[in-house]
């Protein structure tokens, strides 16, 4: 269960996965990386000026304030889990989970100790975690890194962990409109940079939703003539609580 930052800095008990060692190490194994990206106009630039927009949405999903128990799959460069951190209710929980010891440190580092903030290294795919412990989760920017089988466990997972009335919040890409010119810019530069990412050009991220899958709701918001997606999966509640408040 998650720990408190002091403790994040042990000897890492998971190994990098392939995908992140093989397509990602420059910008988030490698020492250097954090030193590279931690720029919140970078993070920007490569969302093409839309990160502010993308993470308010999110966070406007999420409550005003934000209530309960929130996880927040994966760290990210910029101020996502500070804004978030900034609309907590006072008694409200924030856990952060990721495979990577440097970007928890780095996050760490960026916040802080916080009351209601816990890190703790963890698998997106094996989180560990009890059934429906959380009110929400947060997925911003993950799926679209991770190889097939990696992405279906991902979205399982954080589906099982939240409770049944809950919500789960993915942002990524998306297939842009027909008429959007960053269409020719973008496929090119994710064939080459991103090797999964356009895998949600192809799909719907319900399309790899398991088959154990609760009833849910599913409302999809996209942004940057389609570029980007918003995906609010809400888990229907349970029979016994309908009526009860939950
Ligand atoms: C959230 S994604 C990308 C976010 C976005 N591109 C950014 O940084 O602005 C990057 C993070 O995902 C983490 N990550 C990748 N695979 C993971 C996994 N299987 N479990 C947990 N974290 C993972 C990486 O360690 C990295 O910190």
């Amino acid at each position: 269960m998650p720990t408190n930052p002091a403790e994040i800095a042990e000897p890492a008990p998971y190994a990098v996965p392939n995908y992140l060692e093989e397509h990602y190490w420059w910008a988030y194994v490698h020492p250097n990386a954090v030193r590279v990206f931690e720029r919140q106009w970078l993070v920007n630039s490569i969302l093409w000026g839309n990160f502010r927009r993308l993470r308010d949405a999110a966070l406007d999903v999420l409550g005003r304030p934000i209530q309960g128990r929130t996880l927040q799959v994966a760290c990210v460069y910029g101020d996502l889990t500070e804004r978030l951190l900034a609309r907590h209710a006072p008694d409200a929980q924030l856990d952060v989970v990721d495979i990577l010891p440097v970007q928890l440190d780095n996050l760490a580092r960026k916040l802080g100790p916080e009351p209601g903030l816990a890190m703790r290294q963890a698998d997106s795919a094996d989180l560990g975690i009890a059934d429906g412990h959380y009110d929400q989760v947060l997925v911003f920017f993950l799926l679209h890194e991770q190889p097939l089988a990696t992405r279906r466990r991902t979205i399982a997972e954080a589906l099982r962990v939240t409770r049944p009335g809950g919500r789960l919040v993915f942002v990524d890409y998306h297939r842009p409109h027909p008429a959007n010119p960053m269409r020719l810019v973008m496929h090119p530069v994710l064939r080459m940079l991103e090797p999964f990412a356009l895998d949600l050009w192809r799909e719907e991220i319900t399309a790899w939703l398991p088959p154990w899958a609760p009833p849910v709701r599913v409302e999809k918001r996209t942004f940057f003539g389609g570029l980007y997606q918003l995906v609010v999966i809400t888990r229907e509640p349970q029979e016994a609580d309908v009526g009860s408040g939950a």
